[in-house]
């Protein structure tokens, strides 16, 4: 039984909009009809759950988001198989990250059911939003919550929105995959012990910019974010979690705790084996990193995340030095996992770890 009321748009996209829209997607610029969306307060719960078309909100000038940025979200893909079936990848996860940031950010918890349902309602709403199989394409999905109660006192917002929205997304790597260069930030940290560095909040991305703009300045695509121990161990990359390859078959990746546990990450350690490798969660620190990429002990370096699965890191800089990882272009092993997953995710071999999730059949 579903909990949200379908209420379909009277001006949906035509079909000719909707085609151009989606034969060369992007990232983030276009958007589906409908919309999830429901509201929260202290003594109603939760309630007027709905699949919707998208439409504005309308907020007070006071609401807590606009000044105290209590605010969190998800983001996930829908795929489209050879058959023309759709699936979600290991939703169940995203439900889970979603309730531990909410925890953090004191927002009220969406219960998995409902939030694998708003998931579930949308993307058949908007099923012609999913592009056709090419092993490339997929629907984002974003999920988020914020305080939008008008109170300028700093508590809990007593009232909350929920909402999902999607977009089409084109292929990360249109002319192929390549590796990205990242910047070592040693002047900006994203997160520290206690605070919010776990949870997918907006704050940790507008505090992310920043270095980001000083990334760009120097010549690199991301930021690669340190610790701020003294022994400066790697955390992630500004939307990615960082893995590394050893000459001796290791998978490492940083451990928990002040990092955002990728549903990526958890996917590709699972995957480990099957490529003979050991997966391994530990701290590195950048001395290490660097000793390692220049002594051949680390031959591949790559980030994950949803929206480009793998990506493979060829070289790393900060002030004053700078590294090429292997041979500087995209290793054996990261290639072969990244097809890995996505032939997972788009239906073309077994999904032997019971991760896809049906919507459409
Ligand atoms: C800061 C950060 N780290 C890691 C990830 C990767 O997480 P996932 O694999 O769930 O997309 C993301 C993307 O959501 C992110 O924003």
């Amino acid at each position: 039984m579903t909990h949200f009321r379908v209420l379909r748009s009277t001006q949906p996209a035509s079909e000719q909009q909707r085609a151009e829209m989606l034969a060369d997607p992007g990232f983030g610029r276009f958007f589906s009809d409908h919309m999830a969306s429901a509201t929260w307060t202290a003594e109603a719960g939760w309630h007027d759950l709905q699949v919707c078309a998208v439409k504005p909100y309308s907020l007070h000038p006071a609401a807590s988001v606009l000044h105290y940025g209590q605010e969190i979200f998800e983001g996930l893909k829908a795929t489209r198989h050879p058959d023309g079936s759709i699936w979600l990848f290991r939703p169940d996860l995203n439900a889970r990250r979603f309730v531990n940031s909410a925890r953090r950010l004191a927002l009220p918890v969406l219960p998995e059911e409902l939030f694998l349902d708003s998931l579930v309602e949308l993307v058949r709403a908007d099923q012609d939003w999913v592009p056709a199989y090419d092993g490339e394409r997929s629907l984002y999905l974003r999920p988020y919550m914020f305080g939008s109660e008008a109170f300028l006192g700093v508590r809990p917002a007593q009232e909350v929105n929920y909402g999902v929205i999607a977009s089409p997304a084109g292929s990360y790597f249109s002319s192929g995959v390549s590796g990205i260069t990242l910047w070592v930030s040693e002047n900006y940290a994203r997160a520290g012990k206690g605070g919010t560095g776990e949870a997918k909040c907006g704050g940790n991305y507008a505090s992310s910019l920043a270095a980001q703009v000083e990334a760009q300045q120097n010549g690199c695509e991301q930021v690669l974010y340190l610790s701020d121990d003294e022994d400066r161990y790697l955390e992630e990359s500004g939307t990615m979690n960082l893995f590394l390859v050893t000459a001796d078959g290791e998978l490492v990746t940083p451990g928990l705790g002040t990092i955002l546990e990728g549903v990526t990450r958890d996917s590709l350690l699972d995957l480990a084996a099957e490529h003979d490798l050991k997966p391994v969660e530990r701290q590195v620190a950048l001395a290490d990193l660097r000793a390692g990429c220049e002594d051949g002990t680390i031959t591949e370096l790559f980030a994950s995340g949803t929206a480009a699965v793998i990506t493979p890191i060829t070289g790393f800089k900060g002030a004053g030095y700078a590294h090429t990882v292997g041979d500087g272009q995209p290793g054996r092993l990261t290639l072969a996992i990244r097809k890995h997953l996505l032939d997972i995710q788009f239906g073309r071999v077994s999904d032997t770890h019971n991760w896809l999730y049906p919507v459409v059949s």
